[in-house]
């Protein structure tokens, strides 16, 4: 039976660096993040004992084997987990910009782990679904849940997997994302992690920054205080950030307008409104903020980067499983 399933992308306030087991994706450290409503991946699985392979289309194109073979390699998993022999026609439509620093593979494996496994037989609780899912990808692991989530590192497979802190995000905590480039990025996060932890000479601290950012965040929630997440959340990202630049050789993901769009956001901080700065592996920046700023943010953004080019965010929902695909 085909089973559809939609997961919103998440973007981390405490980041995700670097893998200690690149099979597993396990991580060094813990990570901390908002799932969002604007963004989310649908998943279609339809397992079929004709097919000779595992046939991917994503936004109505098909994607040949050769370029889909992390998607067989999650799809070979569900298929020992469940007894399931088949291969399956997979269908996937993104409302995510995809390799632009958006999270797209969190949304997409999270959806992809739900779809695959409902389709497949297996029942399978959310803490078991965020284990696989993070076998896709490591923010995938968050995915699976709404709100504020913590994905815990763990010491192997069964120990490491996320918990949302806080599903119900209700004391006007949004972002912005502006889309500085839609292309797609040029060093993977696979990549650009990897090379920081091979040879960043930063990375031996990374761990015990993480570790002091996620408990100051971890208040920070708990006091329904946004200027200080913000402000966490912003020294986190340049603390990973600094990794790249310090990787040998080194490398960035900023752009030109990277850095124009973090001199803005300073600016208006200056001026008395709640805005902080995060990126990701990608050019994009997102903008922290209390909703309450919303009208006066949007117009200084929007003068220099286009309001087309901005979207607005807020707190979003888990998994959820859907009767067709949209
Ligand atoms: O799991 P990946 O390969 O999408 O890596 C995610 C890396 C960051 O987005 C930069 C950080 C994070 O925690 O999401």
């Amino acid at each position: 039976m085909a089973s559809t399933a939609r997961a919103h992308t998440n973007i981390a306030l405490i980041k995700y660096w670097g893998k200690r087991d690149a099979d597993l994706i396990l991580p060094y450290t813990d990570s901390l993040s908002l799932t969002l409503d604007e963004f989310y991946t649908t998943t279609t699985v339809d397992f079929d004992s004709q097919l000779k392979h595992d046939h991917l289309m994503i936004d109505g194109q098909v994607i040949s084997p050769d370029k889909s073979a992390k998607v067989a390699h999650f799809m070979d998993l569900v298929r020992q987990m469940s007894g399931q022999k088949a291969f399956a026609q997979i269908k996937s439509v993104n409302h995510v910009p995809m390799s632009a620093g958006l999270a797209s593979s969190a949304s997409a494996f999270a959806a992809l782990a739900a779809a695959a496994s409902r389709a497949a037989g297996l029942n399978l609780t959310p803490t078991e679904l965020s284990r696989l899912a993070r076998r896709g990808s490591g923010s995938a692991t968050r995915s699976v849940f709404g709100g504020l989530v913590q994905w815990h590192r763990g010491i192997d497979d069964e120990s490491s997997y996320a918990e949302p802190i806080m599903e119900k995000v209700d004391f006007g905590l949004e972002m912005i994302a502006i889309m500085i480039n839609r292309q797609q990025k040029k060093v993977s996060s696979r990549g650009g992690m990897q090379a920081s932890v091979d040879t960043s000479p930063y990375f031996k601290i990374w761990p015990e920054v993480v570790e002091q950012d996620l408990k100051a965040i971890k208040i920070a929630i708990q006091e329904r205080n946004i200027s200080k997440i913000g402000e966490i959340a912003e020294a986190n990202a340049m603390r990973m950030h600094a990794l790249t630049l310090s990787a040998q050789p080194p490398f960035t993901y900023f752009e030109a307008s990277t850095i124009k769009a973090i001199n803005l956001i300073n600016q208006l901080r200056q001026t008395g409104l709640n805005c902080y700065y995060t990126m990701d592996a990608g050019p994009n920046v997102k903008v922290i903020y209390d909703q309450k700023d919303r009208p006066q943010i949007l117009a200084a953004l929007g003068q220099v980067f286009g309001q087309d080019n901005l979207v607005v965010a807020q707190p979003g929902p888990g998994i959820e499983y859907l009767e067709t695909i949209e």
